[in-house]
């Protein structure tokens, strides 16, 4: 009988991490590419998208408080992470931390979960992407067909020179009078996903520069709005000091309706805006040096974010009032309403810029969860190939990008977000419980990087994951479950019987 709660040793593991040759990842990431990648994955929908209607329905301009609660959560995460990624610097991320640590089980279930957080992840953010380039193409008067534009079923309607969703039409737009279209296929979703997975295909040194290139344009657009807007408010600072008033808004009698409770909500939905730092561990076996640079990946791109996230929201509902930022485009908003015509193209094109290497970076994430749990016999083993050439696990990366790509074109990608952002909490949870386990059960092992203050971060990092987890709504949960469930058939009918660290311990 199987022991499913087998731990894979650590002294098997850092032998995988030491392995050469062309069956193996290349070795080849700097910190720059590190924190990059980081940056890459977090600056996206969660900060254009979301900062708006999260303050404009939860927490007014105490939005910024949630930026700093999420954050602050995150950084217990992450502080964790760093603990892990430079001692355990193997692909599989928070997977192989619960091998080393928790047992196979466990590391079965995070795999699974993480499947939620990076392949769900990347078709999420593919639809929001899809959404910017199709308008941005027909501002520049390239039209494709409405039946391609968006997934099967989707309504959409022809307004004000483009077509767009029908739910994307401001409240009490007379739908009847307008030329309706019903969508089949989202293509530009597919292709999207489709080219960044040629690219990651080709190998992580390229995707690693592309995404740095990429990087730069977010975040000089982020850096933009947040010059622009400083010096509006800096000369009108009535403007400022009415729109920041009330700061916390009375709650309006309903738990999450503004208030300190709204504050709270406020952090579970823009936590989103977060996830990625964490995807920085899945590059740990190809970084050069990892002991050193995993921790400055993980925590460098995250604080660079923090400060970015809460210096955006401050600024943002102190040149709009909050109740006005319930819209799709909030900061585009907020730049127009500085004076600057252009602010439209500039939010249009970090959004764009932003969200390819989301894609990018989660896309790559999935890929070596999978190389790591293939390597490890819980999945086929061709899952776990390399390229002889490329040194990216090419079979891994192309499947996981077919199936992405056709989720994003066909799945209404609406119920996803939440699922993401449940199951990115689940792993935060295991990761900070698996430090403060290794941390007794190993006490004398050489860590490069200590999370400090244990076992108070961890058991910190568990409860305020655990607290935006119970923020969610029961619906998410219960898909959580359901999805956790059919990962344990599988486990109990393929992986638990190809595992190699059971294998191994029969031998014995
Ligand atoms: N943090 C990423 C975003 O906001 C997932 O798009």
């Amino acid at each position: 009988m199987p022991n499913i709660l087998i731990r894979k040793p650590l002294s098997m593991i850092k032998d995988e991490a030491g392995e050469e040759g062309e069956h193996t990842l290349k070795r080849s990431l700097g910190a720059l590419n590190l924190i990059a990648l980081g940056i890459g994955a977090i600056i996206g929908a969660g900060i254009f998208v979301l900062t708006g209607s999260a303050a404009a329905q939860y927490a007014g301009p105490a939005i910024i408080l949630s930026f700093v609660l999420a954050g602050t959560g995150c950084l217990f995460a992450g502080l964790c992470y760093a603990e892990f990624a430079s001692l355990i610097p193997i692909a599989g991320s928070a997977y192989t931390y619960g091998y080393a640590t928790l047992g196979e089980l466990f590391a079965w279930i995070i795999g699974w979960d993480l499947i939620l957080e990076y392949a769900f992840g990347a078709a999420t953010v593919a639809s929001g992407w899809s959404a910017n380039v199709l308008k941005a193409l027909q501002l520049l008067q390239i039209h494709i067909p409405p039946q391609l534009m968006a997934t099967p079923g989707t309504d959409m309607v022809y307004w004000q020179g483009m077509w767009r969703t029908a739910v994307s039409l401001p409240a009490g737009t007379d739908l009847t009078s307008l030329s309706h279209a019903t969508a089949s296929f989202n293509i530009v979703a597919f292709l999207a996903i489709c080219i960044i997975t040629m690219i990651l295909v080709i190998g992580i040194q390229e995707s690693a520069t592309l995404n740095t290139f990429i990087v730069f344009v977010k975040v000089g657009t982020v850096l933009v709005f947040i010059g622009v807007a400083a010096i509006y408010l800096f000369a009108h600072p009535d403007i400022a000091s009415a729109n920041w008033h009330p700061f916390i808004p009375p709650n309006a009698g309903e738990f999450g309706k503004f208030g300190w409770s709204g504050i709270a909500r406020g952090a579970a939905v823009i936590f989103f805006a977060y996830i990625g730092f964490d995807a920085v561990s899945t590059a740990a076996q190809e970084a050069k040096n990892p002991q050193k640079d995993m921790p400055l990946g993980i925590l460098g791109s995250l604080a660079i974010c923090t400060v970015l996230y809460i210096v955006t929201a401050l600024l943002l509902t102190g040149v709009l009032k909050y109740t006005q930022l319930n819209v799709a485009a909030p900061v585009a908003d907020g730049i127009e309403a500085t004076g600057v015509a252009w602010g439209q193209w500039l939010v249009l094109i970090g959004t764009i810029a932003g969200l390819s290497t989301v894609m990018l970076v989660m896309l790559l994430g999935q890929s070596r969860v999978f190389f790591s749990m293939s390597r490890d016999g819980l999945l086929p083993e061709w899952a776990g190939r390399v390229h002889p050439k490329f040194r990216t696990p090419y079979i891994s990366s192309i499947t996981v990008g077919i199936f992405v790509a056709i989720f994003a074109a066909v799945i209404p990608i609406g119920i996803l977000g939440e699922l993401v952002s449940i199951g990115t909490l689940l792993a935060f949870v295991i990761v900070c419980a698996g430090v403060w386990v290794l941390r007794r059960k190993q006490p004398d092992l050489p860590r490069p990087f200590k999370t400090p203050l244990v076992p108070l971060v961890p058991i910190l990092g568990m409860i305020i994951s655990f607290a935006l987890m119970a923020a969610l709504p029961l619906d998410t949960w219960l898909r959580m479950i359901i999805w956790l469930a059919i990962g344990l058939f599988i486990y109990f009918g393929y992986g638990r019987h190809h595992s190699r660290v059971q294998i191994a311990a029969k031998r014995l």
